[in-house]
């Protein structure tokens, strides 16, 4: 693996909002990440091909033993490579070392084979909620 995985590496705005238009097929935002992350975030693991960023996921946290994992993303130029299996990897001893003792993630049912074989994360009910305001 010519790829570096980062806990709390630094990252661009622009960069994560390509690499976020790109996983999940919508148009670039603008969204302000550095801020977000740093004031809601547990921390988040970048991966680096070189300079360019080719992997991103965002450890959310309940300031206790829960985290939570969201965006985990890899471009599509680097998938099956294992950087997603190395940034779920960096993210969890991050979130032990924090002293959490749960990790959570969500995700649509082509993924079980990356979460639950490749991670190692168990089947748990879950519920999510739209609450959009109408
Ligand atoms: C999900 C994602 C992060 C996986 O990243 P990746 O670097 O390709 O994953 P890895 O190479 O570490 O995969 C390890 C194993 O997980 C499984 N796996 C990975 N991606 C998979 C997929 N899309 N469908 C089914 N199994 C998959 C495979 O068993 C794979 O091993 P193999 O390549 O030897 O078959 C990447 O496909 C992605 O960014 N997708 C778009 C964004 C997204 O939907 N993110 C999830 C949000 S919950």
């Amino acid at each position: 693996l010519s790829v570096t995985c980062s806990w709390r590496g630094p990252l661009e705005n622009d960069e994560v909002n390509a690499l976020h238009a790109e996983a999940f097929g919508h148009a670039v935002l603008d969204d302000d990440w550095q801020a977000q992350l740093e004031r809601h975030s547990l921390g988040w693991v970048s991966a680096r091909d070189g300079e360019a960023l080719v992997g991103f996921v965002n450890v959310a946290w309940d300031g206790g033993v829960h985290a939570f994992l969201l965006d985990t993303i890899v471009a599509a130029s680097h998938r099956r490579r294992g950087i997603g299996r190395e940034l779920v990897a960096v993210a969890e001893a991050a979130a032990r070392a924090a002293g959490c003792e749960w990790l959570h993630v969500d995700f649509d049912d082509e993924l079980a084979p990356f979460y639950f074989d490749a991670c190692g994360f168990t089947p748990a009910p879950a519920g999510v909620k739209a609450v959009v305001r109408a």
